[in-house]
């Protein structure tokens, strides 16, 4: 029998680049964004002065794990959607052994090299912790997570929910809490709406790393589906809907132009000006933020947010 290495287990990306780049208007679907250099491109952004998202929200959870986990309730166990290095994780694993002896970690993520990468730091870090990893496309398919020991505190930090359409979102977190028990808890991560021009520099940065992580869409299709993108023939924008509350992120191609892809078996024509729609990124506020809960079964216990206003960090009850 063949051994299923975990990359097997991933949906190839040739339907879904078919599907979106034939689709009008066309788009491609923001997980494409982080094989291993779009994901060292997603740090990068991280640490460019504009993108305040990530260091806004690693303040919230460096200023208040202790409230966080203690409202969590006693012996907890973590489990984390889309953990990645976990990197922003450990002062919650901090604050959580300060309360228990031990705790069991449930990093889950599709990147079995970024959960490698979790998995020897965390055991570096915390003796008293076990960490079991498990690689899943959660967008897919929440794992079972009844069959786990323990109360349960599910971490989707990062907003990445801004990410999902607002029915996804909706379905998303329904299954969440359709997978946890009465008394668990979920923390959730929220960009909240803010000044146009602050939104509008966080994902237009002046070093251009932001532009550089939307065109490794195209590098990737021409390395993975022998593709032909001229990529500096596409425009990187950003641009803030207000009336939709999201960031929208495309690629703009400049020229008139037509680009095949070997392993799709056809070209796609391109008018100047004509643009894949590559990521939403929603932004909240508290009222959308309660209203989704609510409607997806939780409720909303506690809510942590920045003396700016930037990110709100929510800890709701199955
Ligand atoms: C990882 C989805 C939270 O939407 O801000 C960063 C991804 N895109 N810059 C975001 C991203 C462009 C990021 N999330």
């Amino acid at each position: 029998m063949a051994v299923k290495s975990p990359a097997l287990l991933v949906s190839p990306i040739e339907e879904e680049v078919l599907r979106g780049l034939s689709a009008r208007p066309r788009t491609l679907p923001p997980k494409l964004f982080y094989d291993a250099a779009g994901s060292h491109l997603f740090d990068q952004i991280t640490e460019t002065p504009e993108y305040y998202p990530t260091r806004t929200e690693r303040a919230i959870l460096k200023k208040y794990a202790g409230e966080i986990v203690r409202q969590a309730g006693p012996n907890i166990t973590l489990v984390e959607l889309g953990a990645g290095s976990a990197s922003k994780t450990q002062v919650l694993i901090e604050a959580l052994l300060r309360r228990q002896l031990r705790a069991d970690f449930y990093p889950v993520d599709v990147s079995s090299s970024a959960l490698q990468g979790a998995l020897k730091t965390l055991n570096g870090h915390f003796p008293r912790l076990r960490v079991s990893p498990i690689v899943a496309d959660y967008t897919h398919r929440i794992p079972d997570l009844n069959s786990l020991p323990g109360r349960k505190l599910v971490l989707f930090i990062g907003s990445t929910i801004g990410n999902f359409e607002p029915e996804e979102a909706m379905a998303f977190l329904k299954s969440v809490h359709r997978s946890l028990q009465s008394g668990d808890a979920l923390l959730i991560g929220f960009d909240l709406i803010k000044d146009a021009g602050v939104l509008h520099a966080a994902y237009n940065d002046a070093q251009g790393v932001t532009a550089a992580f939307n065109k490794n869409m195209l590098v990737r299709i021409n390395r993975e589906l022998g593709g032909s993108f001229d990529v500096d023939s596409f425009e990187h924008v950003a641009l803030w809907n207000r009336r939709k509350s999201r960031i929208e992120m495309h690629l703009e191609s400049l020229y008139q132009q037509t680009v095949w892809v070997q392993d799709l078996g056809r070209g796609f024509h391109f008018e100047k000006g004509e643009r894949i729609h590559t990521e939403n990124s929603y932004k909240f506020n508290t009222v959308s933020i309660a209203r989704l809960l609510r409607r997806s079964g939780f409720k909303l216990e506690t809510r942590w947010i920045d003396a700016q206003g930037w990110f709100c960090e929510a800890l709701a009850r199955v």
